[in-house]
């Protein structure tokens, strides 16, 4: 009875590490796709590296926990000064940044927007790796 016990326990300890196990690859899979969403969708305009360069739009390095607007070698529109007082960049401002960039800051001139919840939540989990 003991030894059934143990060996039932033993398979769900096993069982629970290769949940934990395919998360983490999930995880992965989230952050490799995101890259490559962003890389395709944003690197027109945007750098991401620790000190490059802006684009057409401002450097992304460390942008999740960043406040808006607040890379002071960009030109921002007068639109994102406008907008930015109180805000700091998290998953939940990126995401309504990313579905309609007008209703965050008015007149900004960021033309561009990603329609898909499920890209935008990727895209979001690559930015958070940029630290
Ligand atoms: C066509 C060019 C273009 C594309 C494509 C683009 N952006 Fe932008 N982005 C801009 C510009 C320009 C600004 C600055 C807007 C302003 O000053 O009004 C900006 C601003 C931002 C900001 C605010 C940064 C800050 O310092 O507060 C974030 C975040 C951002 N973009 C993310 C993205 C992401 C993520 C993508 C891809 C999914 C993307 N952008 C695609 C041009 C672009």
């Amino acid at each position: 009875m003991n030894r059934i016990r143990n060996v039932a326990m033993m398979l769900a300890a096993v069982l629970s590490l290769a949940a934990g196990a395919s998360h983490a690859e999930d995880a992965q899979d989230t952050v490799a796709f995101g890259k490559k969403l962003t890389t395709n969708n944003c690197a027109v305009c945007h750098t991401f590296g620790k000190g490059e360069p802006n684009g057409q739009g401002p450097n992304l390095f460390g942008i999740v926990g960043r406040p808006f607007a607040s890379d002071a070698s960009f030109k921002y529109s007068a639109g994102m000064k406008a907008a930015a007082p109180g805000k700091v960049w998290d998953a939940k401002l990126l995401d309504a940044w990313l579905t309609d960039t007008q209703t965050v800051a008015p007149g900004n001139a960021m033309t561009y927007f990603e329609g898909d919840p499920a890209r935008r939540q990727k895209i979001i989990a690559y930015l958070s790796t940029l630290h």
